[in-house]
C-alpha cells in the first residue's frame, strides 16, 4: 500500500491521515537505476520529488570538467521545490546515484499541498533553512579552509548517518572530488595525508573513520 510506504518516509512523518490521504491521492512513484538523470539543471521545472529509497545526487556542472555536489539526498528528503516556487528552471541536475524510487508530485498539487497543509509548509521552510545554513558553511569552508580542512569536514558531512565501529562508507575519489569543487589529484593527496597520520583508512573505495576527534579537530569542528 502507498500509504504505508508514505508513512515510512520521513518527510511525511507527522502529517495526519487526512493530509497523508491529500499526498496520496496525487503521489506517483517512479524508478531510476543508477546514473539515470532525473533532470538537468535549466530544463523548466514542473514536478517535486521526494526519495523513497536509494540516494540522489543534486550537482551542477561548468563545462566538461569542473563539478560540484551540493548534496547526496536519500530516503525521506525531498527536492525540485525550488524552480516550482522561484524561478521556473531547475537550479541543479538531479541523478540517480544508485538504484532509487521517487515519490512524484505535479507541480499543481504541490502547490496546494502548500496552501492547505501548514505541517507540509513547514517542514518544507525547516529543511530550506537547514540547506541555506549548510550553504553557508561551505562558503565559509572555501574561503577560509585548505583542502585538508575540507576533505575532514566532508567526510564529517557525508558519514553522519552512518552508525557502524567505527565509521565506514563506500565513496569513491572522483565523487569526494565533485563534493568539495574540486579536482581528483589534491583530493588523493589530502587522503594520502589523513591515511598517513592514521586518522583515515582508504582503500578500494571504503572509507574508515579511525580517529574521530583529529578529524573534528582538522575540519574546524568541536567533537
Ligand atoms: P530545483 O531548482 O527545482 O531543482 C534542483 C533541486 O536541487 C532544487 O530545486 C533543490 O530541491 C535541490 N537543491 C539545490 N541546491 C541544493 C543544495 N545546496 N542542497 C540540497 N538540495 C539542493
Amino acid at each position: 500500500m502507498v500509504s504505508a510506504l508514505l508513512k515510512q518516509v520521513s518527510f511525511f512523518n507527522g502529517l495526519s491521515n487526512v493530509e497523508l490521504n491529500k499526498v496520496l491521492a496525487i503521489a506517483g512513484v517512479k524508478k531510476y537505476t543508477a546514473g539515470q538523470m532525473v533532470f538537468a539543471k535549466e530544463d523548466l521545472g514542473n514536478q517535486f520529488f521526494v526519495v523513497k529509497s536509494g540516494r540522489i545526487k543534486i550537482f551542477t556542472s561548468v563545462g566538461p570538467e569542473k563539478k560540484k555536489t551540493f548534496a547526496f539526498l536519500k530516503k525521506g528528503d525531498f527536492f525540485g521545490e525550488m524552480s516550482l516556487l522561484g524561478g521556473k528552471t531547475r537550479s541543479a541536475s538531479a541523478q540517480a546515484a544508485e538504484n532509487s524510487e521517487l515519490f512524484v508530485i505535479p507541480k499543481k498539487n504541490f502547490k496546494k499541498l502548500i496552501l492547505e497543509n501548514p505541517d507540509f509548509t513547514l517542514k518544507l521552510l525547516h529543511t530550506l533553512v537547514e540547506r541555506l545554513n549548510k550553504c553557508n558553511k561551505d562558503v565559509e569552508s572555501m574561503l577560509f579552509h585548505n583542502i585538508l580542512g575540507r576533505l575532514a569536514d566532508a567526510i564529517l558531512e557525508l558519514s553522519k548517518d552512518k552508525h557502524s565501529k567505527p565509521v565506514k562508507m563506500a565513496i569513491n575519489q572522483n565523487e569526494l572530488a565533485q563534493y568539495l569543487g574540486t579536482t581528483r589529484v589534491p583530493v588523493c593527496r589530502a587522503i594520502s595525508t589523513l591515511k598517513r597520520s592514521g586518522v583515515i583508512d582508504y582503500r578500494r573505495g571504503e572509507l574508515i573513520i579511525l580517529n574521530s576527534a583529529r578529524l573534528h579537530s582538522i575540519a574546524g569542528k568541536t567533537n
